[in-house]
């Protein structure tokens, strides 16, 4: 795939075919992540690939969540989000190793961010879609007990849902160039 297609193409997946995605395929657009700029060369990304158990685990922590805080409906609302974390054929946490000064942690997210860039622009280019959540379900309770992570020493900075596009959405409006920048003398 062209590089244009790729930057232009790319789009945010959420609904997904079951088909698995093979993992030499999700080893290859990890490994794109490893060569994203980081200052200093910290190389700040963590990333835990999802098996079946503890994708389960995960999907029953976040229902558990959605459903003590839903009204007399809860058994619907913990149906609804179990299984909108089980449809996802793929997961992988990525987190930030936390270390350093304030100025190195606000980098080393950045770092992070340029890494799932990469990875999801690797996975597109061999017709994999992906979806970087970062809602409740990386700050619910039991995420960091379940993915076996010390919050002190590692952030979850985005869980990254992958699969086959079931649909692949159209592409939301941008703002132009020209309302963004500024050309200065
Ligand atoms: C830091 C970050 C967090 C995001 N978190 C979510 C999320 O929790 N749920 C979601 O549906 N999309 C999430 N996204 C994806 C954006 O919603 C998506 O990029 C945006 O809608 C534009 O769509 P596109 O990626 O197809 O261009 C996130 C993107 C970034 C950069």
């Amino acid at each position: 795939m062209e590089l244009s297609a790729a930057l232009f193409g790319r789009r945010t997946i959420k609904d997904f075919k079951p088909d698995a995605v093979p993992a030499e395929l999700l080893a290859r657009a990890l490994t794109a992540g490893l060569w994203a700029q980081n200052h200093k060369l910290t190389q700040p990304w963590r990333f835990a690939i999802l098996g079946p158990a503890t994708h389960r685990a995960l999907a029953e922590d976040f229902a558990a969540g959605q459903a003590a805080a839903a009204g007399p409906d809860a058994e619907a609302v913990r149906a609804k989000a179990r299984e909108k974390i089980l449809s996802k054929p793929c997961v992988v946490a990525v987190s930030q190793r936390l270390a350093g000064p304030p100025v190195q942690r606000r980098e080393d997210y950045a770092a992070v961010a340029c890494a799932i860039q990469n990875i999801q622009l690797a996975a597109w280019a061999e017709g994999v879609g992906m979806q970087w959540s970062s809602g409740k379900v990386i700050g619910a309770p039991g995420t960091y007990e379940i993915l076996s992570l010390d919050p002190a020493e590692e952030e979850v900075v985005g869980l990254l849902f992958f699969g086959y596009p079931a649909r692949v959405p159209a592409a939301p409006a941008r703002e132009g160039l020209a309302a963004v920048s500024r050309t200065l003398p």
